[in-house]
Order: structure tokens, then C-alpha cells, then sequence
């Protein structure tokens, strides 16, 4: 047999979701107890294990904050300019804080009507006055409502301020709060100087979201989109942001692969790389770049993705999953793989989390919720939202997008855009995913994530399996709908 036809002979099977199955294992936990919190990258934990890709249509910072509330994570996009990207960032760790650090101040100078200005710009009932850096006193919404707008701000705030030293724990200023009735306590070091602002909104934010996913400082997890070859706008994300995340088709490439190389140095940030979908490119990215803190796993099978259609290239998210999972394994790497594409509910996410995934990125999903950025539009008396490829034409049409499917360079679009059925907060899909996550590793007989890796096992499915796994024999009033 000649070499050629020996290679399609041994093709090896590019399983993906829809192939397999998660076989059911003898359950020592009740899904309710299942614990699904993992990593997403080296330094950081998730407690649920969903990411929302970096979309225009998908990620920007109200799609960020809320995700983060209910423990997940959100990837900021780039199809926009460094300073937007920045804003973005800035907006989800100023969303809630423990101690609030770049608090926004007066000076006892400043008019009555400038703190109102800014109190008005940055949304906020109160300002600490501030001499130099020394606290002298605080200025709230309730000392401005009736002054006279020409009065100085010395005039007008109150003096003897409550502050607490840097030592102070969210018990303790529960407690001062609550003491002397006051919404704002400034920090403050023994010379007096204003070191951080705890507020009452962000402790109540603490107590309505306490599976949000955190830094530190109590600031909501946030991760941004950049290429390799833009380190300037790396750089200036990494001062806000925990996570940069490469956004590049097929990262497996030399010049890819050396420019992320100076990358690298160049951050602190943890370093999520991909995209990749071999066995070959985990070894070449492991074994080249120092550094790395997780994986973007998955070619071509992303919801909007042409790519594996137009050039039948590509490694089917599951597939893609495996290959890594086992290339980390082998080389006793441990950093998170993170599935990306392709997964259309809680059984997809269970299987890829089964093939080795710590976490899972999804576009289509996230793009459906009141959180997303796309339009919101009424076709036949439902509701839908846009969502496109960062690769399709009209996503394209906006430059930043170039050097990730550069139509100019390849000719080709990779991308399509259409719409998606509305589906209301993402806080409820959330829900609906973990639910049925949970129900999944419960199946599976799995108590968390690495218990899935260990005990899952899967069956392949043949033609008729996969259509006996959706309702069959019954005419279902919302077939139209389901298909989407
Ligand atoms: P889902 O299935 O959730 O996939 O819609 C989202 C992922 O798809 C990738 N992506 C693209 N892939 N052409 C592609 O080939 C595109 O235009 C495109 N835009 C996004 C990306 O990895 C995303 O997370």
C-alpha cells in the first residue's frame, strides 16, 4: 500500500459532541453536592467553569460583571480601540471591591458644584476630601442636596470623619458601618493619608453574589483578548486585568509562537495561549513558551465558524480537548485546558470537561443573553439577538479583527453572522448550565471536576444512537424552535 493511501487508512476518528456519550458510573453523590469550581488558569479560580468568548457580540463589560457575580469568567474583546478595551477592563474591577483603591477625591477648594460634577460623572454618593493625600474630611450627596453650588467643599462636608486603619476586615467595617449608620468608610495609614474607600454598596454587592469569582482586593475576575503581536495593547491591559487571553486562530506557528514568546516578558498577567487543537502543538507551545497559564483548546467548531468548511481544516473541540489533556499528562504540565467552541448546553460542557477540560468557553450561549452586546430585534413575534464570527465579513469590516482571520491575507471569510433566540439574564443561563452540568457528573458518578477526569468513561455513538438521544415518536410543539 502506497504511503498516501496507508494515511487515510489510518485516519484516526475527529470525535466531537454530538458523537459520544458520557457513560453513567456508580454516583456517591447527589448532583445537588456536586462541586463544580476549577481553575481557568494557573493562578486563578472559577467556581463555575463557564467563560464567555472574546465576541463583539458577545463580551463587553456588562457581559463581564455578570458572569464574574455568578462565579464565572468573561474574555473581553478586541474588535475595538486599545482605550475602549481599557474602559472596559477598568469598568468590571471598579463593578465592587473590598477597599476600593483608586478612590476618586476633592480638594476642600474644589466648589460645591465640581464634587456634585463628579459625583454625577463617576456615579457615586460620596467623595473623600482630600488635602494633598491627607483625609480632612467627606462629602456626601446628602451635604450638597440643598448648598449653595458656589460654597467650597470645606464649607459643606463633615469633618470628623469615621475611618478605619489598613488592618480592617469585612466583619469589622460591617460592624463600624453599621455603628455609626454611615455608607462610606475611608482607610487611611497612621500619617492620615486616604489609602482606600470600603463602601456599604460593594459589602451588600459581597453578600448578594457570594459565588462571584474574585482577585485579592475583592474585585471581580476579569480577562482580556489581545494578539501576540500587539504588546502594546497587552501592556496597558495588563495593569487592570488577571488574565490575557490570545486570540488567534491557529496559534500553532512559529512566528506566533516567537512573538509570544516577548510577550511573555513583557506581563504579569496570567497567560491563557490558543487557539491550538494537537497533541503536537500542546508539546511545541508547552515546551517552547515558558510561562504559559492555560490553553485555549479547539479549531473550526465554533457555532459561526466557515473555517473547517471552507478549508477542512480543523480539530473538533472534543477531539481537540483529548489530544491536549493527554500532551499536559505526558509531560507532567499541569495548567488548565479551556474547550473552546462548538458547545450548545450542559451536555457538551460535561464532555468536555470529561476529556480533560478545566473550563469552557462558549460564544452562541452567552451571545443570547440581555447581558451580550448585539442587537436585540422582534422577527415573527420573537425575540432574537445578533451574533456573529469575529472572522465574518461585517466583524471584519471593523479593522481590529484583521490579524485574527485577515481576509486580505487569506482571501477568505471565516466566519458568518446571524441571529440567536433571546434568552433573558445570563445569570439564568448560568443556572441552566451548572443544573444540568451537575446533573451530568452525577450521572457519570463524579463529585468534581478531577473525580469527572478519573471516572468518566464514554460510549460512541452510531447514527441511529445519536437520533435516539433526542426526544423521538412525538410531534413536539416547539420543533421549529429547538432545531436553532
Ligand atoms: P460558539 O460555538 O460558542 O463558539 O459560537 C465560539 C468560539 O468560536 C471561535 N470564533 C470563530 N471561529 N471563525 C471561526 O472559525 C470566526 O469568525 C469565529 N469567531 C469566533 C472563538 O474561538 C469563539 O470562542
Amino acid at each position: 500500500m502506497g504511503k498516501f493511501t496507508e494515511k487515510l487508512k489510518m485516519a484516526g476518528v475527529a470525535v466531537t459532541f454530538r458523537d459520544v456519550i458520557l457513560l453513567p458510573g456508580l454516583a456517591e453523590v447527589e448532583p445537588a453536592e456536586v462541586d463544580v469550581s476549577t481553575k481557568v488558569s494557573k493562578n486563578y479560580k472559577l467556581n463555575i467553569p463557564f467563560v464567555s468568548s472574546p465576541m463583539d457580540t458577545v463580551t463587553e463589560s456588562e457581559m463581564a460583571i455578570a458572569i464574574a457575580r455568578e462565579g464565572g469568567l468573561g474574555v473581553l474583546h478586541r474588535n475595538c480601540s486599545v482605550e475602549e478595551q481599557v474602559e472596559m477592563a477598568k469598568r468590571v474591577k471598579r463593578a465592587e471591591a473590598l477597599i476600593i483603591r483608586d478612590v476618586v477625591t476633592v480638594s476642600p477648594d474644589q466648589t460645591v458644584a465640581e464634587a456634585v460634577e463628579l459625583m454625577k460623572i463617576h456615579q457615586i454618593s460620596g467623595l473623600p476630601v482630600v488635602e494633598g493625600r491627607k483625609l480632612v474630611g467627606i462629602i456626601t450627596g446628602r451635604d450638597v442636596r440643598f448648598a449653595d453650588a458656589h460654597l467650597k467643599v470645606r464649607d459643606v462636608m463633615t469633618k470628623d470623619v469615621i475611618t478605619a486603619g489598613e488592618d480592617i476586615d469585612i466583619e469589622k467595617a460591617k460592624e463600624i458601618l453599621h455603628r455609626h449608620r454611615i455608607e462610606k468608610l475611608p482607610i487611611v495609614n497612621e500619617s492620615g493619608e486616604l489609602k482606600g474607600l470600603i463602601t456599604f454598596k460593594d459589602i451588600s454587592l459581597r453578600g448578594k453574589y457570594p459565588n462571584a469569582a474574585r482577585d485579592e482586593e475583592g474585585q471581580l475576575l476579569c480577562a482580556a483578548a489581545i494578539s501576540p503581536f500587539d504588546i502594546e495593547r497587552a501592556k496597558k491591559l495588563d495593569k487592570y486585568v488577571d488574565i490575557l487571553v490570545t486570540d488567534v486562530a491557529h496559534f500553532h506557528n512559529v512566528r506566533v509562537i516567537q512573538a509570544t514568546k516577548k510577550l511573555l516578558q513583557e506581563v504579569n498577567a496570567d497567560v491563557i495561549v490558543g487557539n491550538i487543537g494537537t497533541y503536537e502543538a500542546a508539546v511545541d507551545t508547552i515546551t517552547q513558551l515558558e510561562g504559559v497559564a492555560g490553553l485555549r483548546v479547539g479549531v473550526g467548531s465554533g457555532s459561526i465558524c466557515v473555517t473547517s468548511e471552507v478549508t477542512k481544516a480543523g480539530a473538533p473541540t472534543l477531539f481537540a480537548v483529548a489530544q491536549i489533556a493527554d500532551a499536559l499528562a505526558d509531560y507532567g504540565c499541569d495548567i488548565p485546558v479551556i474547550a473552546d467552541g462548538g458547545v450548545r448546553g450542559p451536555g457538551d460542557a460535561a464532555l468536555a470537561l470529561a476529556a480533560g477540560a478545566s473550563a469552557v468557553m462558549a460564544g452562541n450561549l452567552f451571545a443570547r443573553c440581555k447581558e451580550a452586546p448585539g442587537t436585540l430585534m422582534a422577527i415573527g413575534g420573537r425575540y432574537y439577538k445578533q451574533y456573529r464570527g469575529m472572522g465574518s465579513p461585517s466583524a471584519l469590516a471593523k479593522r481590529y479583527s484583521l490579524d485574527r482571520y485577515s481576509m486580505p491575507a487569506k482571501g477568505i471569510a471565516e466566519g458568518v453572522e446571524g441571529w440567536v433566540p433571546y434568552r433573558g439574564e445570563v445569570s439564568t443561563v448560568l443556572k441552566e448550565l451548572c443544573d444540568g452540568l451537575r446533573a451530568a457528573m452525577g450521572y457519570a458518578g463524579a463529585k468534581n471536576i478531577r473525580d469527572l477526569w478519573a471516572k468518566a468513561r464514554f460510549g460512541l455513538l452510531t447514527a441511529a444512537g445519536i437520533e435516539e438521544t433526542k426526544p423521538h415518536d412525538i410531534l413536539l410543539p416547539s420543533e421549529s424552535i429547538e432545531k436553532l
